[in-house]
């Protein structure tokens, strides 16, 4: 059966890769982001800034105007900022909680309605292992993507009732763009922090070179849609699933001394 699929973030990485791959399945997909794929698409789109709620209403309008239901919605859109929490400028923290945490929540609160219209309707949220696995100079995020794994759990237990079912899908290191997109704060030359954080970025960032490809997640979200009864959250990959095991089964101090090993 066809789905009415909407997917924000899919102008690219995670999102772009979800979005091509279940339209060429032949479902309906509408694409929501601020600027439009960079490759040529064959599916709805709609732009809208995730960080500016007046943008979202009107875009809330545009879906309204083309779809008369959604079955899925995929929350994939996601920025990252790093930095040191001491160094990290105001308006960047502001901004990585306007677009993961308030822009996501107030989508979903738009979509609802929808939603509601849909056939056995299902939300997946798009999180990350790092809302868990807590590393150091990625404080702001991690913290977003712990309150998308919040907001999910709530969610689910308000909307089971209706039958709306709500996941949070927790990837690990990605390639995709995301790792050039991050937005990295000029941090002062003599900052305390200086050789550490660099050397940390350097090591995520080699790792999410070498991550994992987009399709691993699409393989998992295409499971979940076959699904009746969704899971709390899917963690994704063996290791990840290890280490999010290994958090929980190893004393708190242990794990802290492992990060802070690897990424400190
Ligand atoms: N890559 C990883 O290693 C990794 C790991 C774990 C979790 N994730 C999560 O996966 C999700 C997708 O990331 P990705 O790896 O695919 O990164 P990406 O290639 O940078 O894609 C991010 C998407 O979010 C959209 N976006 C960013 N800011 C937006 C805004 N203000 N309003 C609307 N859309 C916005 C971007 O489109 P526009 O720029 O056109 O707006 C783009 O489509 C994110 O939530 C990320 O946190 C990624």
């Amino acid at each position: 059966m066809a789905l009415r699929i909407l997917i924000t973030g899919a102008s690219s990485g995670i999102g772009w890769t979800l979005a091509t791959y279940f339209h060429q399945a032949g479902h309906h997909v509408i694409g929501v982001s601020r600027s439009l794929p960079k490759t040529p698409y064959h599916f709805s789109y709609v732009c809208a800034d995730l960080g500016d709620v007046t943008h979202l209403h009107l875009a809330a309008q545009e879906v309204e105007n083309n779809t008369d239901a959604i079955d899925v919605l995929i929350n994939c859109a996601g920025i990252g900022v790093s930095g040191p929490i001491e160094e990290t400028p105001i308006n960047e923290i502001d901004r990585i909680f306007r677009v993961n945490v308030l822009g996501l929540v107030e989508w979903t609160r738009l979509m609802l309605p929808l939603l509601r219209k849909g056939d056995t309707p299902k939300i997946i949220n798009i999180g990350s292992v790092a809302g868990t696995l807590v590393i150091p100079f990625q404080a702001f995020y991690s913290m977003t993507k712990a309150s998308v794994s919040v907001f999910s759990e709530a969610l689910r237990l308000e909307l089971k009732p209706e039958h709306i079912g709500v996941v949070s899908v927790l990837p690990g290191d990605t390639k995709t763009a995301f790792t050039q997109n991050r937005i990295k704060p000029e941090i002062p030359k003599d900052s305390h922090y200086a050789e550490r954080y660099r050397r940390s970025i350097a090591k995520m960032e080699r790792d999410e070179i070498s991550g994992k490809d987009p399709m691993t997640i699409v393989r998992v979200v295409e499971r979940l849609l076959k699904r009746r009864h969704l899971p709390i959250s899917v963690t994704v990959g063996f290791e990840y699933k290890l280490f999010v095991f290994l958090k929980r089964l190893l004393p708190s101090r242990l794990v802290h001394w492992i990060l802070f090993k690897m990424y400190g």
